[in-house]
């Protein structure tokens, strides 16, 4: 991800999310913080998805993962994540976590596609519904090792 991808990043963004990160958001993530890491999935040249996380040691902590509505449920969402664990890999992590709405079931079962277990709850996580979060965590040998 580019700050040159932002316009489009920002719109689906607001089409993907009740509670929108805000531009000023993804520009620190790109130019600010040394642990981010950021990608996007073209189709035809266009950004239709993308996702984040940040390295912190050997854990990977998952910060976004969006697909445009338009383009949800043709795998985009998991080759976005697939990439991702493979850098996370690639860089050393052993494991990764994330934190998703509890109301969220389709990400939630994106995540246990790949292999992510649940491991408790965050209360009132989100400040814009007071929901709880998920927390889910993936071993990183165990993903080396799915089909
Ligand atoms: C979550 C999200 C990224 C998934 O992306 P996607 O491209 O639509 O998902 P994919 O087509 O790659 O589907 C991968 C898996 O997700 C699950 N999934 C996807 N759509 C689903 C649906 N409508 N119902 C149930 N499970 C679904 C399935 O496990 C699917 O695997 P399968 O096709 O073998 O059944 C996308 O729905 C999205 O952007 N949602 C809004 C933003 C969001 O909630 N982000 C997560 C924040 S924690």
């Amino acid at each position: 991800m580019r700050l040159s991808d932002l316009d489009r990043i920002i719109a689906i963004e607001c089409m993907a999310f009740s509670a929108p990160w805000s531009r000023m958001a993804f520009q620190g993530e790109l130019g600010d913080n040394q642990f981010a890491h950021y990608i996007v999935a073209l189709t035809d040249g266009m950004i239709v998805g993308y996702a984040g996380m940040w390295m912190i040691i050997d854990e990977a902590h998952i910060t976004t993962i969006a697909v445009s509505p338009d383009y949800q449920g043709q795998g985009i969402g998991e080759m976005v994540m697939r990439q991702l664990i493979g850098l996370a890999v690639t860089l050393g992590c052993l494991r990764m976590t994330l934190e998703v709405r509890v109301s969220n079931y389709v990400a939630q079962k994106l995540y246990e596609k790949l292999g992510f277990v649940s491991y408790g709850l965050r209360p009132g996580y989100y400040s814009d519904n007071n929901e709880d979060a998920l927390i889910m965590w993936l071993e990183l040998v165990d993903f080396v090792n799915l089909p």
